[in-house]
């Protein structure tokens, strides 16, 4: 579904990806980890067309994607979710969740009809339907802008740390939450930190180190290596 063939990207002279590539097969979750500073923000940047490869190849859906603008990225049903809960403030729930269909040229009632679908993911949204942005918790501002990311009806759905900031048991809630939206036949690209968790709902993952591609592997080996990983630092 999608596919990045040696991709590199810079701001200026600083090099945040060196050559990666990577795989995204349809109806899969695949988690993309890595430390601050990986390059795991410039990545999905750079497939959402918001920065453009220096070198390199993306494919979206057989298509190359990687000089076609991020509208119209979007409009083939490639959604970016960014970091930091971007929702509009000054917008209502409600208003914020109409935006993300703004593109689909579909009449209101379909729209209206689209939201009660986004509203079984997220029914802690229901109540807070006229409220503006603003006035909304961390964990529902991020439940706001994936909601209004659903609204798009992406084919592949890309997640910029959706439990930085959470409280746990809200975490807990937002990871189930996206192997129901996986489950409803969303593909999902998950960038985190969280390695243990994002991995335990994922098929396979990617780890970044200063901007290269150091592992791959299904997410229950890559899991594994973690825990050995911990195991032999503990015993050491
Ligand atoms: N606009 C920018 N201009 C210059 N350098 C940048 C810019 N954005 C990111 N970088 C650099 O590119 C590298 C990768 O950054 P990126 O934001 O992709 O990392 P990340 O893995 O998403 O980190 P984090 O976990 O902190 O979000 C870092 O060295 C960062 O300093
Ligand atoms: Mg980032």
């Amino acid at each position: 579904m999608l596919r990045l063939n040696g991709v590199e990207t810079r701001y200026g002279k600083i090099v945040a990806l060196r050559k990666i590539s990577l795989e995204v097969k349809e109806g899969e979750i695949v988690a993309l980890l890595g430390m601050n500073g990986a390059g795991k923000s410039t990545t999905l940047k750079t497939i959402s067309g918001l920065i453009r490869p220096k070198t390199g190849t993306i494919e979206f859906m057989g298509k190359r994607i990687d000089h076609v603008s991020p509208e119209e990225i979007v409009r083939q049903g490639l959604i970016h979710v960014p970091e930091g809960r971007k929702i509009f403030p000054g917008l209502t729930v409600r208003e914020n969740l109409v935006l993300g269909a703004t593109g689909r040229k579909i009449p209101m009632s379909q729209v209206n009809k689209d939201m009660e679908e986004v509203l079984e993911v997220f029914p802690d949204l229901i109540p807070l339907m006229d409220r503006l942005g603003w006035s909304l918790s961390g964990g529902q501002q991020q439940m706001c802008a994936i909601g209004r990311g659903l609204m798009a009806k992406p084919k592949l759905l890309m997640l910029d740390e959706p439990s930085l900031g959470l409280a746990p048991v809200i975490v807990q809630n937002m990871f189930q939450t996206i192997k129901k939206i996986n489950r409803n036949g969303t593909t999902v690209l998950l960038v985190e930190q969280n390695a243990r968790q994002s991995l335990a709902i994922s098929h396979r993952g990617y780890v970044l180190e200063a901007g290269k591609v150091a592992a791959h592997d299904t997410a229950l080996k890559l899991l594994d290596g973690i825990q050995n990983a911990y195991l032999g630092a503990t015993r050491s």
